[in-house]
């Protein structure tokens, strides 16, 4: 396990990234992409100046090493640890690439990243976040892998998004029990692709007869388009969801443990989700940058206010592109 060190009276900031997703042509010297990439960055750290930089997968396409290293070199600048986990645009690449990249990756020394168990994907690690030498909180990182067979119920075989393997599961019951016996029952669960209970949570929390599609952001913050019950939640989610088609068993294990209060997946760009269901909030991170697909009006990052009992806010922090790009 990775540590890091919470200072005692003041809130241990978290600041999520995802899929910016750039290629090695989008990183030349004035690209309107790298701009805009780099200038909502720079504003999120100024705006929230975090304690760590986690970035939810898809950090460039599979390939383009000079995308993987001029982000890394751009995340260095800020002088603050960040964290990388991998998505289906990173593991297109196979194993074999992902190492390559990861040895690269663990020669920046503000990189906090392990490999974790070789027989569970690319990198499944967790950072403790530490105060007087106990863990408050714990970030649990999880490889979501690329694509996965899939059979219907009419035996009609497709490819699908991936999901969490069973001995990941296993792997994710350790970390929280490990954590457990050192006082710390709280846990944030990082992943790119969402898991399949974020159909579940969608569900319920979405009134019907609502096109999520017609949704603003402020209209979100309202109670209109939600279930009573769901008052809380917002955010949009302009897109499907695009997780594994069949329960993987993921959020059976994470009630089953108790332990991890909040889910943060990547992967659907223009879903950025905050959805409280069963004692667990499912959140999808802010997308960072115009990378891939994007909307300019859901750009920006996502925010964990973290205190001495654990994970304590979320909140997304929308930054406009527009003067990056003029
Ligand atoms: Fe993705």
């Amino acid at each position: 396990m990775l540590t890091l060190k919470k200072t005692p009276g003041r809130d241990f900031i978290l600041l999520n990234l995802s899929d910016p997703q750039l290629g090695d042509e989008e990183w030349a010297p004035d690209h309107p992409h790298r701009r805009i990439l780099e200038g909502t960055v720079r504003e999120l750290v100024r705006r929230v100046s975090p304690d760590l930089i986690t970035v939810s997968g898809d950090l460039a396409w599979a390939g383009n090493d000079l995308a993987y290293d001029a982000l890394a070199d751009f995340l260095d600048g800020f002088g603050i640890p960040w964290a990388p986990m991998w998505g289906n645009h990173d593991n297109q690449g196979g194993a074999e690439y992902m190492e390559s990249v990861v040895k690269r990756y663990l020669t920046h020394p503000l990189c906090l990243y392990e490999r974790g168990p070789a027989d569970l994907g690319n990198g499944n690690y967790v950072i403790r976040i530490e105060e007087n030498g106990v863990p408050v909180s714990g970030v649990i990182v999880m490889d979501s892998h690329d694509r996965a067979p899939y059979v219907n119920g009419k035996g009609e075989e497709s490819l699908e998004w991936a999901k969490l393997w069973p001995a990941q599961i296993t792997w994710y019951r350790e970390q929280v029990r490990a954590l457990k016996e050192e006082g710390c029952s709280d846990t944030a669960l990082f992943m790119h692709i969402p898991i399949y209970a974020y159909r579940e949570a969608h569900a319920a929390a979405e009134k019907a007869g609502v096109d999520p599609k017609s949704v603003t952001p402020a209209m979100a913050d309202g109670d209109e388009v939600w279930n009573p019950g769901y008052e809380s939640s917002f955010g949009v989610r302009h897109e499907g969801i695009c997780s594994y088609p069949a329960d993987e068993g993921m959020f059976a294990a994470i009630l089953e443990e108790g332990s991890t209060k909040i889910l943060i997946a990547g992967h659907d760009h223009v879903n950025n989700t905050v959805i409280r269901h069963r004692g667990v909030t499912f959140v999808y991170s802010l997308k960072a940058g115009a990378g891939c697909y994007w909307d300019p009006a859901l750009n920006g990052g996502t925010v964990l206010r973290i205190t001495e009992g654990g994970v304590a806010g979320v909140c997304h922090e929308y930054v406009d592109p527009a003067p990056f790009t003029e």
